[in-house]
C-alpha cells in the first residue's frame, strides 16, 4: 500500500521505516528542512539502535519531503505522528496535531481518491472524534475517514517494538478497521522479510489486533503508560521501605514478579521514571480525569512518588557525605534511560540542579548525550568526555543512567581516580558484593544484611 507519515520524530520515523520494512511504499513528511535533507542522505536525525541500518535497507521504499501536498497525493493511508507536548496545566498541547490535520485536510479535500487518516499521536480521549466531526462539517466524510492507532514503542527498541508489538490497537469504524488490518497484515501474521539485526522474539507467530472505537483506543494508550508508571512508583515505594527494614528490593521484585499476574517487567527501583512519555502522559490523564470531574487518586500518588524519588536518593548521598557543600560528585549518565540520546524529563536534570543548590561541584558524563547536555545544564557542570576524567577527585560517584559501560565499573577502577569512597547506584545496576569492605555502596532499597 502507499502510506504517508506526517512527522519524522521517534514515532513517525520509526513507524514509517517499519511500514517500509513490511513492504509498503512510505513518504515521510516533515516541515523541518534539515531533518528531511539529512534523511535524504540516509542519516537518522536522532540516535536509535538499528535505525540507520533500517533506513538503508529500505531506501527503495522510503521517500522524504517537506511538501505535505506532494506527500499526501501518494497515500491510501496517512498517519498524523506529531508531538503532543505538555501544557503548563498538565493537559496535552494539540497545536501541532491541529496544524498537521488542517494542512492534511487542505490537500485531501482536493484529492480524487479517498484516504484513511490515522492519528498516531497520544491525544486526549475524544480528539479523533472531534477531528471526524470537523471532516463531516466540511462535507468530506466520503473522501476522508479517520482512525486512532496509538503507539506503544519504547525509545531504544523502537524498531523491534514496531515490528514485533505485543498488540495493535485499531480504533475507528468498520472501513477503518478493514484498511488497517490490510496495512498491518504482515505484522499481524509475522510474514514480512525479517531485518538482519532484529531477530523475531521466540514464539511470536501472531500479533493480536484489538478492533475498538477511537475513544477506547485513546484511553488504552494513556492507561498503558499510567499502569507502567504505577509499577515503577510502586516498586520505588517498596524500595524506600526496604531501606528502612533492611530488605532487598531486587529480590522482592523477583519474588512478586514471578507471579504471572504481576510480572517482573517495570519493577526496577531507582531514581524514578523520566522521558517524553510517562511524565507527560500521567499528567495529561490526570488532567483529563479532572476535566470530567473525577479525581484519579492513584495516578496523583504515582506522580507524587516519582517527583520525590530522585531527591530522596540525593538525600542518601548527603547522609553519606555529611554535607554536599564543596564536595565533588561524579554523575554518570544523563539520558532518561540507556539506548537513547534523549534528555527530555531526564531525572538527571532536577537531580543535578538540586546537588548544585546544596553547593556540590558536578562532573558529569554520558556516552551519547554529553554534547547536547551543554544546552540543558548550567555551565558550572563540568561535562567530561571520558568516565575516568569524570571520576577525577570525586568524593562520590552517582550512577543515574544504567548504561552498560558503567555496569562494568569496579572498586579498583573507581578508587584509582576518586578522592572519596561513596558509590550511589541510582539504578541498582552494580553488584554491591563487589564493593564490600572496599567502598561504601548505596543502592535504592538494597538493605542487604548478611544473615
Ligand atoms: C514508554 C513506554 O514504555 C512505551 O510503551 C510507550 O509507547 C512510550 O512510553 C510512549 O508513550 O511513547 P519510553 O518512554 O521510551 O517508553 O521508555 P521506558 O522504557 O518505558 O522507560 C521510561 C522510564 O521509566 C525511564 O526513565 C526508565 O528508566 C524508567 N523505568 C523503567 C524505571 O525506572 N524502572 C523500570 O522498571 C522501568
Amino acid at each position: 500500500m502507499k502510506v504517508a507519515v506526517i512527522g519524522t520524530g521517534y514515532v513517525g520515523l520509526t513507524t514509517g521505516v517499519a511500514l517500509a520494512q513490511i513492504g509498503h511504499d512510505v513518504v515521510c513528511i516533515d516541515v523541518d528542512e534539515r531533518k528531511i535533507a539529512s534523511l535524504r542522505q540516509g542519516k537518522a536525525p536522532f540516535f536509535e539502535p538499528f535505525l540507520a541500518d533500517a533506513l538503508d535497507a529500505n531506501r527503495s521504499r522510503l521517500y522524504y519531503t517537506t511538501s505535505i501536498k506532494e506527500g499526501l497525493v501518494h497515500g491510501d493511508v496517512a498517519f498524523l505522528a506529531v508531538g503532543t507536548p505538555q501544557n503548563p496545566n498538565g493537559s496535552a498541547n494539540l497545536t501541532y496535531l491541529h496544524q498537521a490535520f488542517a494542512s492534511a485536510l487542505s490537500v485531501l479535500e482536493k484529492k480524487a481518491s479517498s484516504t484513511l487518516l490515522v492519528n498516531k499521536c497520544t491525544a486526549p480521549v475524544g480528539t479523533t472524534e472531534s477531528l471526524s466531526q470537523e471532516i463531516a462539517a466540511r462535507g468530506l466524510s466520503d473522501q476522508i475517514n479517520l482512525a486512532s492507532n496509538p503507539e506503544f514503542l519504547r525509545q531504544g527498541c523502537a524498531l523491534s517494538d514496531n515490528l514485533y508489538p505485543n498488540r495493535l490497537v485499531l480504533g475507528g469504524n468498520a472501513p477503518a478497521h478493514e484498511t488497517l488490518l490490510r496495512l498491518y497484515a504482515p505484522i499481524i501474521n509475522q510474514t514480512f522479510h525479517l531485518p538482519a539485526h532484529l531477530p523475531r522474539p521466540q514464539g511470536l507467530q501472531q500479533v493480536p489486533a484489538f478492533l475498538v472505537n477511537t475513544r477506547t483506543a485513546e484511553l488504552a494508550k494513556y492507561a498503558a503508560n499510567a499502569f507502567l508508571a504505577m509499577k515503577i512508583s510502586f516498586i520505588n515505594e517498596v524500595a524506600n521501605m526496604a531501606d528502612l527494614v533492611e530488605a532487598d528490593v531486587i529480590q522482592v521484585a523477583d519474588i512478586i514478579g514471578a507471579d504471572v499476574r504481576i510480572g517482573r517487567a517495570f519493577l526496577n527501583a531507582g531514581i524514578g521514571y523520566g522521558g517524553s512519555c510517562f511524565p507527560k502522559d500521567t499528567l495529561a490523564l490526570r488532567h483529563m480525569a479532572d476535566t470530567h470531574g473525577y479525581h484519579f487518586k492513584l495516578l496523583s500518588a504515582v506522580i507524587e512518588v516519582n517527583n520525590a524519588q530522585c531527591i530522596r536518593v540525593v538525600e542518601k548521598l548527603r547522609d553519606a557525605l555529611g554535607e554536599l557543600r564543596g564536595k565533588t560528585i561524579a554523575v554518570l549518565g544523563l539520558t532518561f534511560k540507556p539506548g537513547t540520546d534523549d534528555l527530555r524529563e531526564a531525572p538527571s536534570i532536577p537531580m543535578i540542579y538540586h546537588l548544585l543548590l546544596e553547593g556540590a561541584n558536578i562532573r558529569a558524563h554520558d556516552p551519547v548525550a554529553g554534547d547536547q547536555a551543554r544546552f540543558v545544564l548550567p555551565h558550572k557542570v563540568k561535562l567530561c568526555a571520558e568516565v575516568q576524567d569524570t571520576l577525577e577527585g570525586a568524593d562520590a560517584v552517582f550512577i543515574v543512567t544504567e548504561w552498560p559501560l558503567y555496569q562494568k565499573l569496579t572498586p579498583e577502577v573507581l578508587k584509582e581516580k576518586m578522592r572519596g569512597n561513596v558509590v550511589v547506584d541510582g539504578r541498582n545496576c552494580l553488584d554491591p558484593r563487589l564493593f564490600a569492605g572496599q567502598m561504601r555502596y548505596i543502592g535504592v532499597g538494597r538493605g542487604l544484611k548478611p544473615e
